[in-house]
């Protein structure tokens, strides 16, 4: 969406916003310096750690490391879209943005959420007021009976569809809409005779909102158990999308980012039941498994999930499937185990509070529970059975994130198929080889070696970023020295071309830069702004690029190092020829300095 305004414009409105009046509206900010202080937003605190200047017009959390400009901390606290956010600031500072050129099949859709989630409010509206008319009566009764307080069902919207025909339809005229707008909205059915009815008929009623608290459809639950089907919901449409919405993210989200994680359950009630008890960073996923949308909705609000599903469900193959996605997308995924026969919301009820902390305390990293269960299904007895669960599981493994996971994860996976620490690590290695096409993984300590000068590298072209962020007139030399070369972060690469093109307008504008920047890339920046002041001299800054050229250059080296051996151990004369000469004029290269 961004490509659709103009950088110019949002620097503009950036330029107009006082970002401390703005974020002034939701933290108590206390001028301290050059700066603002107060409590983090974004996450838990009790000391402030959260910073605002006003002079660069950016946010920081020394605390849990957000920052970004004006727009990045509307996206963040109201759920914003870009564009949204934009036009917030926009109609803030009295700019006129150009309509949006949204592409119109982008425009019609979200025109479609507004309007749904408008009439599908109305209906919810009408459903809460039915449960505490005196026709409520058997829903209050069911909820009583599944001990559900008066105080969460109206947290969660509760309410009662009553079994008359024509009450809903009747209500949704007198707002002004037709039966064919309920149709078209999920609200009503027509029968094989023409009449439209509605859908939910003596049901408790679920309304599903989106993560910004938009109703968009309704779970419809029957009150005994022996009515077909148990929960109704409203049918699939583009506004009411179940693979892209998790039921209670909405009343889930500010608890999910204050504990760092979510616990995704698979019941409404499961879900419900847990706030009640006061989990509050709990969501449900709506009946299917889990989607990489969904996957990505949570993502925005915390990177570790906690799977908690009946026990008889947790085992499908694609259950197993969702987690794996999580995993890929980037997720610490593990599972907590509930007895047989159980789900969240009986286990709550039955064991109480204590019992589902522990559980949720003790839930096991995804990899070992998905050997687990693989080794009782197919089997761990055998040499071959041990290889088909060890191959099952490499992927995973080569997902982790730290080393000290890997590390773990390779301990658990052979104490699992009773495989040795070697055996494993070689076929995660060849798995990674095969993957990645990496000379990184052929090699452990190379490897280990090369994470460790990465880092360093990082370092340093991190502080050629922040010293161009403060001494743009050193872009120049930057330039002379290999420019963007310089950088093998792609990060790093893609906010110095953001920085190097915003210099050449006309000098280093705090909010031109942040108009310019990917949200990705804002956290960056601001982390860098918000580091002391390097008081850069020129000398510091030979020294930085001076310490990443040679680097690069051992980095080169090695890579060719080992290029060379591979291509001896093939006979390849021809390449071990090419590799040796590029080998000299890299070392003479090198003799020349920086
Ligand atoms: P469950 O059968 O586990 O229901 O289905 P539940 O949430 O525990 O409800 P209670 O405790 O029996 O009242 C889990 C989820 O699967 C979806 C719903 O989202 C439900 O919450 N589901 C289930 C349906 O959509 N339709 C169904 O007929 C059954
Ligand atoms: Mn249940």
């Amino acid at each position: 969406m961004r490509g659709f305004v103009p950088g110019g414009l949002v620097a503009e409105v950036l330029d107009r916003t006082d970002i401390v009046a703005l974020i002034g509206e939701h933290v108590r900010l206390v001028k301290k310096g050059q700066r603002y202080v107060g409590l983090c937003p974004f996450h838990q605190e009790r000391t402030p750690s959260f910073t605002v200047s006003p002079e660069k017009q950016f946010f920081y959390c020394f605390g849990c490391g957000t920052g970004g400009d004006a727009l990045k901390f509307l996206i963040l606290r109201e759920q914003l879209t870009f564009r949204e956010a934009l036009q917030k600031l926009a109609d803030r500072a009295g700019v006129k943005l150009p309509e949006a050129r949204l592409d119109p099949a982008a425009l019609q859709r979200q025109r479609e959420v507004e309007e749904a989630s408008r009439i599908n409010e109305l209906a919810a509206r009408f459903f809460t007021a039915q449960l505490r008319e005196a026709g409520g009566e058997p829903a209050r009764q069911y909820l009583e009976k599944r001990g559900i307080t008066p105080e969460i069902a109206s947290k969660f919207g509760l309410g009662f569809a009553p079994p008359s025909r024509g009450s809903l339809l009747q209500f949704l005229q007198r707002q002004g809409l037709s039966s064919e707008e309920a149709l078209r909205y999920g609200l009503a059915v027509r029968c094989e005779n023409g009449e439209v009815v509605e859908r939910f008929r003596g049901r408790l009623i679920f309304p599903i909102s989106d993560a910004r608290g938009r109703v968009r459809g309704f779970g419809g639950r029957a009150l005994n158990d022996t009515a077909q089907p148990k929960y109704l919901n409203s049918p699939e449409a583009p506004f009411f999308n179940k693979r892209e919405l998790l039921y209670a993210l909405f009343q889930a989200r500010d608890a999910i980012r204050a504990a760092g994680f979510a616990v995704i359950v698979e019941g409404y009630l499961d879900a419900i039941t847990a706030h009640q008890f006061g989990f509050c960073n709990v969501v449900a996923s709506l009946g299917t498994s889990l989607t990489r949308e969904q996957g990505r909705l949570l993502l925005r609000y915390a990177g570790t999930a906690v799977i908690a599903y009946d026990s008889d469900a947790a085992g499908a193959a694609a259950t197993l499937r969702g987690l794996d996605l999580l995993q890929e997308l980037g997720f610490r995924v593990r599972v907590v185990s509930i007895p047989r026969g159980k789900d969240p919301d009986e286990f709550l009820r039955t064991a109480g509070r204590e019992a589902w902390e522990r559980a949720v305390a003790g839930a096991v990293p995804f990899l070992e529970y998905k050997g687990l269960f693989l080794a009782e299904k197919k089997g761990i007895g055998t040499a071959a059975e041990k290889m088909a669960v060890l191959q099952a599981l490499v992927p995973n493994l080569a997902l982790l994130p730290t080393v000290v996971e890997r590390e773990e994860g390779i301990q658990a996976v052979s104490r699992l198929t009773g495989l040795n620490w070697e055996i494993v690590r070689g076929e995660l290695d060849r798995f990674l080889e095969k993957g990645q096409k990496s000379w990184l993984n052929t090699c452990k300590t190379a490897k280990n070696k090369h994470v460790r000068l990465k880092d360093a590298r990082r370092k340093a072209e991190a502080g050629v970023l922040k010293f161009l962020l403060e001494r743009p007139d050193f872009l120049p030399r930057v330039e002379a020295a290999g420019g963007s070369e310089l950088f093998s972060d792609l990060q790093h690469r893609r906010v110095y071309a953001v920085l190097r093109e915003v210099t050449a307008r006309g000098g280093l504008h705090p909010p031109s830069l942040f108009a310019q920047l990917d949200e990705e890339d804002k956290g960056i920046v601001a982390t860098l702004l918000a580091e002391q002041s390097l008081e850069g001299t020129e000398a510091l800054l030979t020294e930085l690029i001076g310490f990443i050229r040679r680097r690069a250059r051992r980095e080169r080296k090695q890579e060719l190092l080992l290029d060379l051996k591979a291509a001896e151990e093939a006979g390849d004369r021809e390449k071990v020829q090419q590799i040796l000469s590029a080998l000299k004029t890299l070392i003479s290269d090198g003799k020349e300095g920086c």
